[in-house]
Parts: C-alpha cells; sequence; structure tokens
C-alpha cells in the first residue's frame, strides 16, 4: 500500500501516543500527535486571555498556529490539556485544523496520526485502525507520573478527575466525538506494559498489512 496510514485513537493517557512512536519507528513512518494541535489553540487562547468558549477567537488561534508551537513544552501541561479538550468542541476550530492533518496523512509513504477522530474524520480510508483504552484509574496513574516527571505539582484524585471530566467532553460533543471507528481494532492497555501494548499494536498493524 502506498499511502499506509495507521490511525490510533483513543482517550487522555490510553497509552495511544507511545503505541503511535513505536509504530512509527517500527515502520519508518513520520507520526503527528493531533492533541498537540488542539493543545497549541488552548496555549495560544490563554495567553491571549481568551475565553476558552469563544469559538471565533478560538478559529482565530487555530488559522495562525505555527507548527514551532507544537515543540513547546507549554502545550504538555495539565492546564493545556484541559484548555485542548474545551477548544476542541469548536466545530471551526476542528475545521480549521483539519487540512494540516489531511495533509500530513497522505504524505508518501504513509503516516502514523494519533488522536481522537483520526479513524472516523481525518483518515477514514485508513488500512490500519487502533482505538487504544485503559482503565480511568490506570490511565490517571500515568498521567500523573508524566506530569509529575515534567515537575508539575498535581494529586492523582485530580489527575483521575480530569480525565473523567475529558472522557465526558471529548466523547459527547457533537463535533467529531472521540468514539471507535466501525472498522477499528480495540485495544486494552490497562494490563499490559509498554513494550506489551506495542508488540499487541504491532500485530493488529501487520494483520491489516
Ligand atoms: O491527546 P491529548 O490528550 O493531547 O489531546 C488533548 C485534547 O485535544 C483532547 O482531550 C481532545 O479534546 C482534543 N483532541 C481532539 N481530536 C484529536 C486530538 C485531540 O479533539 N484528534
Amino acid at each position: 500500500n502506498p499511502n499506509f496510514v495507521i490511525a490510533v485513537d483513543g482517550p487522555a493517557a490510553s497509552g495511544k501516543g507511545t503505541i503511535a512512536t513505536r509504530l512509527g519507528a517500527a515502520y519508518g513512518l513520520p507520526v503527528l500527535d493531533t492533541g498537540l494541535l488542539y493543545r497549541a489553540v488552548g496555549v495560544l487562547m490563554q495567553r491571549a486571555s481568551e475565553d476558552l468558549d469563544d469559538h471565533e477567537a478560538a478559529a482565530a488561534a487555530a488559522a495562525i498556529l505555527t507548527s514551532d508551537l507544537l515543540d513547546d513544552p507549554a502545550c504538555r501541561t495539565r492546564a493545556a490539556g484541559e484548555a485542548a479538550s474545551r477548544v476542541a468542541i469548536h466545530p471551526r476550530v476542528r475545521g480549521a485544523l483539519m487540512d494540516f492533518q489531511r495533509t500530513f496523512a497522505s504524505q508518501e509513504g504513509g503516516a502514523v496520526l494519533d488522536g481522537r477522530d483520526i479513524g472516523t474524520v481525518i483518515a477514514p480510508d485508513a488500512p490500519a485502525k487502533l482505538y487504544v483504552t485503559a482503565s480511568p484509574e490506570v490511565r490517571a496513574e500515568r498521567r500523573w507520573k508524566q506530569l509529575t516527571a515534567q515537575g508539575e505539582r498535581v494529586e492523582l484524585a485530580d489527575v483521575l478527575e480530569d480525565i473523567h471530566r475529558r472522557d465526558a467532553r471529548d466523547g459527547g460533543r457533537d463535533a467529531a466525538p472521540m468514539r471507535p471507528a466501525a472498522d477499528a481494532v480495540l485495544l486494552d492497555t490497562s494490563e499490559m506494559t509498554i513494550d506489551q501494548a506495542a508488540d499487541a499494536a504491532r500485530r493488529i498493524v501487520e494483520a491489516a498489512r
């Protein structure tokens, strides 16, 4: 397949980012963490002290986004994750970020994209689709470790609350809600190590090749 796109969707801290990175390395494909696009819009909005519910301002922020912001550590914070899921509700924000994602997905040779709506909206024809999940408790623990390692001081219980709120918002919105594509393979990583999850993902992708 000349355009081998691998769609990796799932909720926050499910392991999809790590899996996408491992798959990209295994197949020599470029990887796009699409959550970073929404996080960057959230960061721009917060820097400009804009109201995250203001869809005009959010769409304007999405329109001026440049890729250098994706590398900014500000995009990795807990606040950026929360802001991202709030701006991601607005259809015009999603529309403004669509071209970039589709262009990335249509590169010669293929690409790996991870997010919430890759298999359903961004790349519905992708030959390989995974929907990565894990229990909210396991995800909270993983995210808490990440945040703590990057120096954020936060309680595990608050991270679990974030996870529940984000699941409800991402799954409940009207525009491209988080859900598995009909042809996605579900992968529950709750009881798996990173290596086990990466191996399982690789087997799923091999079966689709
Ligand atoms: O994956 P990550 O947790 O970094 O994503 C941050 C937020 O961005 C998600 O909670 C979701 O609201 C939004 N998002 C989205 N569609 C994507 C990727 C992320 O709506 N493809």
